[in-house]
């Protein structure tokens, strides 16, 4: 068995293993290459936070990330540049298809997007730069250096704000996170994996290492002995003979998503009668768990592999609750993560699990929630906008201002992770029995072609007929995004190092 110091935590960028909570000020910037020799010099030297962690952390951070274009500018070879997964070479707003899968449609539609909405026009790069409270414009200074002006141009300095845990709406945020099995200890094999695990093979979210499939996630691998570069880079794993151009790195989806906090408040307001309890508990309803962070169901009483046993706020899943008294199957947590083991609750063997998968025994409106193992993500986002209580929000001239959440995730796979959370979970109006309804925060409204609405909210009560609010209006909004690639550190200086375009070095 492979161990923890295979990883070389400092060919890691730093976000894949901590989230800089500790460093308040943020600046995220939007960047175009406009001269690769000089954008490789700046690179060379870029102060790029690896992920040993050391005691006490830096005070500053800085991670960069690519679009496609982006590694193109820089000369990476079209040969390599290929094997990128799909979604990635062709971009979030690439396509009618991929737009519509991922809700973003109506007011979400990338036409209507402050950038990113043009795939011909994605930013090349992604500059997250991270400080102590009033750090940030000094680090800001350091990390430009003399190079940058004329290596690119900054399209957008996207908005953030220190907003402390919580996301606009009001709700601590960053809660539950998958535990990156960094040691490999876990099995992966399906037999081994009834129940659900907040432990997550390193490789659904590093690429270069074994996925929850126990396979290596598809990326670019370089033969050394056709381009000397890449001697700099590490060796695949799976395929020592070549070098892997995308080990220790993995795809950053973000997403700028702004939120109608007046909008939300002042509609779960009036669907309570004004009644501060009634407020609340729809409120928490529609996350999942109160503004605090509390779960909305007790500890469970088996330990969680990958949960510590003192965090209280993450050791639950939804197996005591399948009819969604306590927690509703809609609620955005557990659309987000149903927290399912392989086998479904309430099925104890592969043989009942088989009987049922053919369509005998089950309820008639059971849909069967894919297993969550393979649908992780790593969130990474920052809220922006000024703080607005909920008690102020509800209030007719609450005042209006940008806030909302520059949404980050980290995936070894974008399809079937983001992808896959956002269409099939997120903004399915059909989910674990669950109809007419899509995420209560997330969904935009848009009737299905039959007519049929998507603007619901279902509670059921145990002690009568189940709550339904209707007419939810759209609360979050798209405002821009893009399929970015961080790579490793190693990763980094191949780019860097890469020669200028027609005079490529080869054995
Ligand atoms: C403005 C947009 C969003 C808001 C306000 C929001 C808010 C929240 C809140 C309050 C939580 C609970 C705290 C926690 O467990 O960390 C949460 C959890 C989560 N959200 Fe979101 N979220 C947003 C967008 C998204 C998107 C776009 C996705 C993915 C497609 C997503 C995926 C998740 C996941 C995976 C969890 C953890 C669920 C769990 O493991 O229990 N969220 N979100």
């Amino acid at each position: 068995m492979t161990n923890s110091s295979d990883l070389n935590f400092d060919d890691l960028q730093a976000l894949l293993r901590c989230s800089h909570k500790n460093l308040k000020d943020t600046c995220f910037l939007l960047l175009n290459i406009i001269d690769a020799d000089a954008a490789k010099q700046w690179l060379n030297s870029a102060p790029v936070s690896n992920a040993v962690l050391t005691d006490p952390p830096p005070n500053t951070a800085l991670q960069i990330a690519f679009s496609v274009d982006g590694l193109r500018a820089l000369g990476l070879k079209e040969t390599v540049i290929d094997s990128f997964s799909d979604e990635f070479i062709f971009g979030m707003s690439g396509d009618e298809s991929r737009s519509r899968r991922l809700g973003d449609v109506g007011a979400n539609a990338p036409e209507y997007w402050d950038w990113g909405g043009d795939a011909a026009q994605v930013p090349h790069m992604l500059l997250l730069l991270y400080a102590e409270k009033g750090g940030i414009k000094a680090w800001r200074e350091t990390v430009q250096g003399k190079q940058f002006l004329k290596a690119f141009k900054l399209l957008r300095e996207l908005p953030t704000l220190d907003i402390g845990d919580i996301e606009p709406f009001g709700f601590i945020d960053g809660i539950s996170q998958p535990r990156i099995d960094w040691a490999r200890q876990q099995s992966t094999d399906s037999h081994e994996r009834n129940r659900y695990s907040n432990l997550l093979a390193a490789g659904e979210i590093v690429l270069g290492y074994r996925n929850e499939y126990g396979q290596y996630t598809a990326r670019p691998l370089i033969d050394p002995k056709q381009d000397l570069v890449a001697a700099v880079l590490p060796d695949a794993e799976d395929q020592p003979n070549q070098k892997d151009f995308g080990r220790n790195g993995s795809y950053l989806v973000l997403r700028q998503l702004d939120q109608d906090v007046p909008g939300f408040w002042q509609f779960i307001d009036k669907a309570s009668g004004s009644m501060a309890e009634k407020r609340e508990q729809l409120a928490a309803a529609m996350v999942g768990r109160q503004r605090n962070g509390a779960p909305l169901l007790p500890p469970a009483s088996e330990k969680i592999p990958g949960i510590p046993d003192d965090d209280q706020r993450n050791r639950f899943n939804f197996d005591p609750d399948p009819g969604g008294n306590r927690c509703p199957v809609g609620a955005h947590i557990r659309r987000a993560n149903p927290r399912t083991g392989d086998l479904p609750p309430g099925i104890t063997s592969w043989f009942t699990w088989l009987i049922r998968f053919l369509g005998f025994g089950g309820k008639p409106d059971e849909d069967l929630v894919a297993s969550s193992r393979f649908h992780r993500i790593l969130r990474r986002g920052r809220g922006y906008g000024p703080v607005l209580p909920p008690e102020e929000a509800i209030k007719p001239d609450a005042p209006a201002a940008e806030r909302g959440l520059q949404f980050i995730c980290l995936v070894a796979n974008i399809s079937r992770q983001f992808e896959f959370v956002q269409n099939a979970w997120v903004m399915n109006t059909k989910f674990d029995g669950v109809q007419q309804e899509r995420d209560p925060l997330l969904g935009h409204r848009k009737p299905l072609i039959s007519g049929e609405v998507t603007d619901q909210f279902n509670r059921p009560d145990p002690a009568g007929p189940k709550h339904i609010t209707c007419h939810l209006p759209q609360f979050v909004t798209v405002r821009g995004g893009g399929y970015f690639f961080m790579p490793g550190l190693r990763a980094l200086k191949y780019l860097a190092t890469l020669p200028a375009k027609g005079s490529e070095i080869s054995s």
